[in-house]
């Protein structure tokens, strides 16, 4: 098993990007972000307790991120390779997801992170909607569904995210700051980290991530 890790700023694009990709290359998907609305939604136990964290722009406890992942990744046993997105966020979630990879004999080929500044991220999470059904990202200038307020692809309603305010916009990208930015160090350090121009158009992003997977090789 290989994993690929997408890291950057709330809006920088990860999860536009990482689904098509994940798709393309056959690998098994894991946004914790999503898993935790999902819970949300559910109505569970877990979701009661992340809503809180979520909607304050604060992160949710490492020991739940850590075991939302090991379960999924227990789940599927044949999965050939992994793309995080969203995941780590903070030195001991990149320590678990080492752990995790060494017990599997897998290893990380790639850390891809999205570098755009926060001005543009603001702008960006201002104006995405999210599909209610399939979960597909658009945004309201950049990314428009065919029809306002419906998901192209399923036909289900767009919504905007509880935790797409600007208040909260903002305590998220100073958590991203102060608990995640130091993991572009770390895994500098460790020769895995490839930069990306975020701040271009979603087609050349596209384009920059699909050249820094490749040349991760398997
Ligand atoms: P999560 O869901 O992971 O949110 P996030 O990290 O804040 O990232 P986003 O999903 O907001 O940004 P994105 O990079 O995916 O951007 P997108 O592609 O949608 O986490 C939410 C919360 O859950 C956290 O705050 C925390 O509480 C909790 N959580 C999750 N994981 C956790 C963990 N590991 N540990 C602890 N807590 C955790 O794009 C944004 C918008 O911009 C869209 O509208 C899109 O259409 C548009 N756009 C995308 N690319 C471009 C482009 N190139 N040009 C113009 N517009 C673009
Ligand atoms: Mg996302
Ligand atoms: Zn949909």
């Amino acid at each position: 098993m290989q994993a690929v890790v997408f890291l950057g700023p709330p809006g920088a694009g990860k999860g536009t990007q990482a689904k098509g990709e994940a798709e393309r290359r056959g690998l098994l998907y894991i946004a914790t972000g999503d898993q935790l609305r999902a819970a949300v939604a559910a109505g569970t136990e877990l979701g009661l307790q992340a809503k809180a964290c979520m909607d304050a722009g604060e992160l949710v406890p490492d020991a739940v991120i850590i075991g939302i992942v090991r379960e999924l990744i227990a789940q599927h046993p044949d999965a050939e390779g992994v793309l995080f997105d969203g995941f780590p966020r903070t030195a001991a979630q990149a320590d678990a997801l080492g752990a995790l990879m060494s017990e599997r004999g897998a290893r990380i080929t790639a850390v891809v992170y999205f570098d755009v500044a926060a001005a543009a991220v603001v702008r960006r999470l201002g104006g995405r909607r999210v599909c209610r059904g399939c979960g597909t990202t658009y945004h309201i200038e950049h990314l428009r569904p065919k029809q306002e307020g419906t998901c192209d692809r399923c036909g289900g309603e767009l919504y905007q995210r509880d935790d797409d305010n600007e208040t909260t916009v903002r305590e998220r990208l100073r958590v991203y700051e102060d608990q995640t930015a130091s993991l572009l160090d770390y895994y500098r350090s460790q020769d895995l980290l490839v930069r990306i121009d975020a701040a271009q158009s979603i087609d050349d992003v596209a384009q920059a991530v699909r050249g820094a997977l490749d040349g991760a090789g398997g």
